[in-house]
C-alpha cells in the first residue's frame, strides 16, 4: 500500500510540474493564444490523485488535515472551474493565466507549509 501511495504522490506532484509548465507554455504562446487544455488536463490530474490519496487513507494509515485537505480543494476547484470557463474562448484576458499560475503557487505553499 506504500507503494500506491507513493505512486499517487509521484503523479500528483508530476500534475503540479505539469501546471506550473502551463504558464509558461501559456505566456510563450503569446496573447492571442487560447487557453492550453493542458490547464484542464493538469487539474483534472491533481483532483483524481488528490481525492485518491485522501480516500486510501483507511488503508496507507496516512492521516491528513481535513481543513488543509479542503482549502486544496476549493483552490483547485477555482482553477478547474477558470479554465473551463475560458477553454473555448478565442482569446483570453491578460490576468487569466497569472492568477491560475498564481493558484497553483498558492497550493504549493498549502501542501508545504501547512503543518
Ligand atoms: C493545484 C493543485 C495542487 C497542488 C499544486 C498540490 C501540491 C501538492 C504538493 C507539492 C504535495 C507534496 C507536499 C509534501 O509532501 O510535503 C501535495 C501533497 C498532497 N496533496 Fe496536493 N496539490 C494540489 C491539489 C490537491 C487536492 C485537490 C487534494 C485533495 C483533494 C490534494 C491532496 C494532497 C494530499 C493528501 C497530499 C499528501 C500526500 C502524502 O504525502 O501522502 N492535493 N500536494
Amino acid at each position: 500500500m506504500e507503494f500506491l501511495r507513493h505512486l499517487l504522490v509521484f503523479l500528483h506532484l508530476l500534475g503540479m510540474g505539469m501546471l506550473v509548465a502551463m504558464f509558461f507554455v501559456q505566456r510563450r504562446a503569446g496573447a492571442d493564444a487560447p487557453l492550453n487544455k493542458g490547464w484542464l488536463h493538469g487539474s483534472g490530474l491533481q483532483l483524481i490523485t488528490g481525492v485518491a490519496l485522501v480516500a486510501l487513507s483507511p488503508v496507507t494509515h496516512k492521516e491528513y488535515d481535513h481543513v488543509k485537505i479542503a482549502v486544496k480543494l476549493a483552490v483547485l476547484v477555482a482553477i478547474a472551474v477558470l479554465a473551463v470557463l475560458y477553454l473555448n474562448k478565442k482569446r483570453i484576458p491578460s490576468w487569466l493565466a497569472p492568477a491560475m499560475g498564481g493558484l497553483v503557487v498558492v497550493n504549493v505553499g498549502v501542501a508545504v507549509f501547512w503543518a
